[in-house]
């Protein structure tokens, strides 16, 4: 059986610390999709540690780590962050296996990104210009290179095939870049990666299952940046949903067991697109501040607002989600009041759908508004003791999405986690 770990909301809801603390219940954990846009950040013994593209369960040698062919792999920031965590004191070599079928972002994707971006000047997307969407571009146009063609003699070829292309691209774009720089790097990096694992990933998933090892999967990204059901075009460029998992990683829908879904006690959003409930003023800065809202890979300043139950419910039907798990939830003591947004207005309508104008249209949030607490909660380990007010917010919030909350994380470290 697999379960799965994904975001609820526009990413950053702290899948990695999540994934982390229930990798000792499993075998196996694995990501299905995404690729270096991601940052995932971990806590433990007083360290923090940022992953992009290896697998949250990586710290735990016993722990099979897999990149399944859904992932783009960046070899030269794969190989930085390899070197990292071999600086921890783990080696990969020993637990991390690579699908020959996750496609190569080469460095003229990162160009075209920086690219496309550039051009689309205050329309951009705002993306974390790691070269996400032309390498998903090329794989779904079938002239991508994947991490097994670094095996074949007729690597160099493909390469220089893609490279032709994209300059093409950016010439089109009127964008002056340094190839030279960059190449070095490039080629060292795919040489470094030949000593790891890289395997049919489809097929040694399978096996595990069926000798009765436990897979977790780890999204990357939330459901809210979907390529199908985000806030398209502010999106990514991978199905980040459940359904994500199955073509990702090559097992069968009747595989699936628990999808744990997480979600911030507020929202977050870095890069550009709509959100109802963001908040503009003194309190966003407070909840930027508290929650210390900068991005784990960019360092941008997130965009912040309240709590927002229309996606959430929504990203909770796409999802088939089984176990809600609610992070950051000490970031909220300290405020007055603490709103959450049940549905929209919009031209004096009451909308709780999505609509499909939902970049467009003039949306009136609707709240609710709970009585805040101001007791600390990253040193509470038991649900009884947490603070009354917080609880009646909790408890509005399972009875609007219809689940309890399986998990309530009240701070960054793997302790501070609350299991019901
Ligand atoms: P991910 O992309 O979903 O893995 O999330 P990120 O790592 O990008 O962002 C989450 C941030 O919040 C990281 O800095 C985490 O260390 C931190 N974090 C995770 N859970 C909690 C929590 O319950 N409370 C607080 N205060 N921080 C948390
Ligand atoms: P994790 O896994 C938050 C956002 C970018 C941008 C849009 C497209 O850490 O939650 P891309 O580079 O994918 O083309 O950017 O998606 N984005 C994320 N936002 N967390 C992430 O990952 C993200 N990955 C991409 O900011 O708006
Ligand atoms: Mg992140």
């Amino acid at each position: 059986m697999i379960d799965v770990v994904l975001g609820l909301q526009w990413g950053d809801e702290g899948k990695g610390k999540i994934v982390d603390v229930l990798t000792p219940q499993y075998d196996v954990v694995a990501r299905f999709q995404g690729g270096p846009n991601a940052g995932h950040s971990l806590e433990f013994g007083g360290q923090k540690h940022v992953l992009n593209t290896i697998p949250s369960g990586i710290f735990h040698q016993h722990t099979i780590n897999i990149i399944g062919n859904g992932v783009v792999i960046d070899p030269v920031t794969l190989k930085k962050e390899i070197e990292k965590v071999m600086a921890s004191g783990v080696d990969p070599r020993h637990n991390l296996y690579i699908s020959e079928k996750a496609h190569l972002i080469i460095p003229t994707h990162r160009l075209v990104d920086a690219a496309s971006e550039a051009h689309k000047g205050e329309h951009k997307i705002g993306s974390t210009l790691r070269g996400i969407s032309p390498t998903y571009q090329d794989k779904i146009g079938r002239s991508g290179l994947r991490i097994g063609d670094i095996l074949t003699p007729q690597f160099k070829q493909k390469y220089e095939t893609a490279v032709a292309n994209h300059k093409q691209l950016l010439d089109r774009f009127n964008f002056t870049y340094n190839l030279a720089e960059h190449e070095p790097a490039f080629f060292e990096a795919v040489e470094f990666l030949k000593q790891f694992k890289i395997i049919s990933s489809e097929y040694f998933i399978n096996n595990l299952i069926a000798q009765g090892k436990k897979v977790l999967a780890e999204g990357a990204q939330g459901t809210l940046l979907d390529i199908d059901f985000g806030t398209y075009p502010f999106v990514t460029s991978s199905n980040t949903i459940t359904g994500g998992v199955c073509s990702g990683l090559g097992v069968a829908p009747q595989k699936i067991n628990k999808v744990y879904g997480i979600f911030k006690a507020y929202c977050t959003r870095v890069g550009s697109g709509p959100f109802p409930t963001e908040l503009h003023d003194a309190v966003g800065e407070q909840l930027r501040q508290q929650g210390f809202e900068f991005g784990a890979t960019t360092g941008r300043p997130r965009r912040t607002g309240w709590l927002d139950l229309p996606t959430l419910k929504y990203a909770i039907m796409l999802n088939g989600v089984t176990d809600l798990i609610c992070t950051k939830s000490d970031v909220l003591s300290g405020f007055e009041q603490v709103p959450v947004c049940d549905a929209y207005q919009i031209e004096g309508t009451r909308v709780t759908d999505i609509p499909y104008n939902f970049n467009d249209a003039p949306i009136q949030p609707l709240y609710s508004s709970f009585k805040g607490w101001s007791e600390d909660l990253t040193g509470i380990r038991k649900y009884e003791d947490l603070p009354e007010n917080f609880k009646a917010y909790m408890q509005y919030v399972e009875e609007q999405v219809g689940l309890k909350m399986s998990v309530i994380s009240i701070g960054p470290d793997r302790e501070q986690t609350i299991v019901r």
